[in-house]
């Protein structure tokens, strides 16, 4: 690609955790090329459904392997909101999930151009994605990133008196 015309990335939501960070734009670049796909059927252009399924089945695989990355920074520095946090993760899959239950029927017809109903129903699920991604990574994915850059520090401190 990427002649993509809506970026929804935006530079607030940097953590200074560079792979976090490069996942979290990634994601955002799935949402970007679903709105764009949708931008293009609105402005009366044929569009199939295969491109549309295959972002839709990234928005479920991409956030699996985003949460492993943020799960295992979890474990590997105790934070205390870890369970809590991962929860979070699940209700966010659970959501994905009822919303392929939705569109399943429409994996069948991937070579045929989308109609109304679908774009609604995507339309709605970017909407629901983007609005939790964003928030999450505000509120909840903050707190662990400042939790791991303060212990990253007092490691560094102990490590120096150690050493000293
Ligand atoms: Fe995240
Ligand atoms: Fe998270």
């Amino acid at each position: 690609m990427d002649n993509e015309k809506v970026c929804l990335w935006k530079a607030k939501y940097l953590l200074d955790i560079d792979e976090v960070d490069a996942q979290h734009q990634h994601y955002f670049s799935i949402c970007s090329k679903i709105v764009n796909l949708c931008d293009l059927v609105r402005s009366d252009k044929a569009v199939r459904f295969g491109p549309f399924i295959v972002a839709i089945f990234e928005l479920r695989s991409y956030a699996f392997k985003h949460f492993l990355t943020e799960e295992t920074l979890l474990a590997k520095y105790k934070y205390p909101g870890a369970f809590s946090h991962i929860e979070l993760h699940d209700q966010y899959l659970e959501s994905i999930r009822d919303f392929h239950k939705k569109i399943k029927i429409y994996h069948a017809q991937a070579n045929a151009s989308v109609d109304n109903a679908f774009l609604v129903k995507v339309e709605e699920v970017v909407e629901f994605a983007l609005g939790w991604w964003v928030k999450h990574i505000m509120e909840e994915d903050r707190k662990y990133a400042d939790f791991i850059k303060e212990v990253g520090k007092e490691q560094d401190k102990n490590e120096r008196y150690l050493g000293g």
